[in-house]
């Protein structure tokens, strides 16, 4: 089979589970094409046998880019597709955003995976929550899941496949998902702190204008946000200068408590034993 997998990834780990997916694939026979999502085009997902879209779980569903990106797709007839994510413990209604994405294309959604990443979210409570995740047991995990569903969409395709995730196609309705459904980009404009810059450290070098994911970033020469951002911290994160800075006195508080272990627990991911940190 032609697989394709288009995916976004800010902080690398949904491109590492690209990447492990992609060489099952091709070692199983199948020809496997990865773009991430800046360079993909609508003939990308259509040219493909298997499209698969992964993408990290922000503010607990899909991000707005791929969100976007799914928009524009041309009409998909039928084409069989797998959702895929990385996050930390709380993915809300990621998948459920990608299937309905595809399937409001005309996809044929078969199934959802997802693995842990070490959270890259810049409060203090959450920033390297996870460390080292995706592992070793996490990528053999997507590697398994890819090949056993090429292998099922090539036998039969209209047959349930039983190692797809349970919310791939409608999130369990709770406090996750909850706040995934009101989290617009406006919201998180308005609750969560705005990325500020210190000119002193700043060298106009111009990496964050090419990195944000929403092109919200204009050189004048010092970088300037503009009113498309949608709070992912990619610029903030990658910063080589750590230039960038934003202040979590009240967010910070409030994050404690939507993600303390017990909510972790019952409305989201987190198994018993396994660790935060
Ligand atoms: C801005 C931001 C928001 C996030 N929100 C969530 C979230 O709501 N739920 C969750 O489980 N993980 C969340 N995460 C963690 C990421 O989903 C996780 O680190 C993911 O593996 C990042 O993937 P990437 O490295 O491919 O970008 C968030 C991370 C960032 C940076
Ligand atoms: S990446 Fe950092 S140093 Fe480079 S232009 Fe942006 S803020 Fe300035
Ligand atoms: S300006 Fe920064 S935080 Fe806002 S969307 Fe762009 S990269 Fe993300």
């Amino acid at each position: 089979m032609k697989v394709t997998l288009i995916y976004l990834s800010l902080s690398g780990n949904t491109r590492k589970v690209v990447e492990a997916m992609a060489a099952a694939l091709r070692e199983a026979g199948h020809e496997t094409r990865t773009v991430a999502l800046a360079a993909a085009t609508p003939e990308d997902a259509r040219s493909a046998d298997l499209l698969g879209v992964g993408t990290p779980c922000f503010a607990n569903r899909a991000p707005s880019p791929v969100r976007a990106f799914l928009r524009t797709l041309p009409p998909l007839g039928g084409q069989r597709a797998f959702v895929f994510a990385t996050s930390s413990g709380a993915p809300g209604r990621v998948l459920a955003d990608l299937s309905a994405g595809l399937q409001a294309r005309g996809a044929r959604v078969v199934a959802g995976f997802i693995a842990r990443g070490e959270d890259s979210y810049p409060c203090p409570y959450l920033h390297g929550m996870y460390p080292g995740r995706p592992d070793a047991n996490d990528l053999t995990a997507a590697r398994r899941f890819a090949v056993d569903l090429a292998e099922h969409v090539s036998v039969d395709p209209t047959a349930p496949f039983a190692g797809s995730r349970a919310d791939t196609f409608a999130p369990t309705e709770h406090l996750y998902s909850l706040v995934g459904r009101v989290c617009t980009d406006a919201m998180l404009r308005f609750l969560e702190p705005k990325p500020q810059l210190d000119a002193s450290r700043c060298d106009q070098c111009g990496w964050c204008a090419r990195a944000c994911p929403m092109d919200n970033i204009a050189l004048e020469p010092y970088p300037l946000l503009g009113a498309r951002c949608v709070r992912c911290y990619r610029c903030l994160n990658g910063c080589p200068k750590e230039a960038l800075d934003a202040s979590w006195r009240f967010a910070d508080p409030v994050i404690r408590l939507l993600y303390n272990r017990a909510f972790l627990r019952w409305f989201g991911d987190l198994r018993p034993g396994e660790r935060l940190r």
